[in-house]
């Protein structure tokens, strides 16, 4: 069975929805630790109450990012995982760290890439008034929230949202879509070909998603 680090820096929901489903048993992996840079990271808690293994590389210890990330390398490489999964991991990760583990380092990101990589993401949409917005589980490459797509998932902006009501629509998306680009990836139907993501399963879900919908 393929094993995965997950690592974070907050709350946790997105590993605690991949936990769930390793619990369940839709998602057949191994998550052999759980590392957050911030010792007062919430999803902590909640991956030791499950009894997952957790780790505490704390950023602010190191001199420099290239410190801390060759620290973070070798703490995750006692577990030799297959895939590093970042949940909400707010890091800024550098080249060495990326290149180490490249091809077996995925990201979720709250927008539809490459539209609004960084930070406040929903308020960014709001503003640019798009009517569709969504998330992206992506590979991982040294730009920014960058890196070949794996799979996204829109949802509409409704009239009256907020940043809170559009967040939480899309943070109910991430929650599915993540434990499903892991299945695929321990599935083996990810490749990573000449930068490009080659996804081994029938495409059947050609519609479009349109938003506002018209009645
Ligand atoms: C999630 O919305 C995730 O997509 C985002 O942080 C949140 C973490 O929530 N990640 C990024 O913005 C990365 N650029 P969680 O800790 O509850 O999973």
């Amino acid at each position: 069975m393929k094993s995965i680090v997950i690592l974070i820096s907050g709350r946790g929901s997105n590993m605690e929805s991949l936990l769930n489903a390793v619990a369940s048993g839709s998602l057949p992996i191994c998550v052999a630790a759980v590392f957050s840079n911030r010792a007062d990271a919430k999803g902590l808690e909640t991956a030791a109450a499950k009894g997952i293994s957790t780790r505490v590389v704390d950023h602010q210890q190191f001199a420099s990012r290239e410190a801390f990330d060759a620290a973070m390398a070798e703490a995750i490489d006692v577990f030799s995982p297959d895939l590093v999964v970042l949940a909400g991991f707010m890091r800024i990760l550098s080249d060495v760290f990326v290149r180490h583990f490249a091809g077996r380092l995925i990201n979720i990101h709250p927008s539809l890439l490459p539209s609004f990589p960084g930070l406040h993401t929903h308020q960014r949409a709001l503003v640019e008034g798009v009517r569709v917005h969504g998330c992206t589980v992506h590979f991982v490459t040294p730009a920014l929230d960058h890196g070949p797509i794996i799979v996204q998932a829109a949802v509409p902006v409704l009239d009256g949202d907020d940043e809170t009501s559009l967040a939480a629509r899309v943070l109910a998306q991430e929650h599915q879509v993540y434990p499903l680009a892991v299945r695929w990836f321990a599935e083996g139907r990810l490749r990573l070909v000449d930068g490009r993501v080659e996804f081994n399963a029938p495409q059947d879900s050609a519609g479009a998603l349109i938003s506002p919908l018209m009645r």
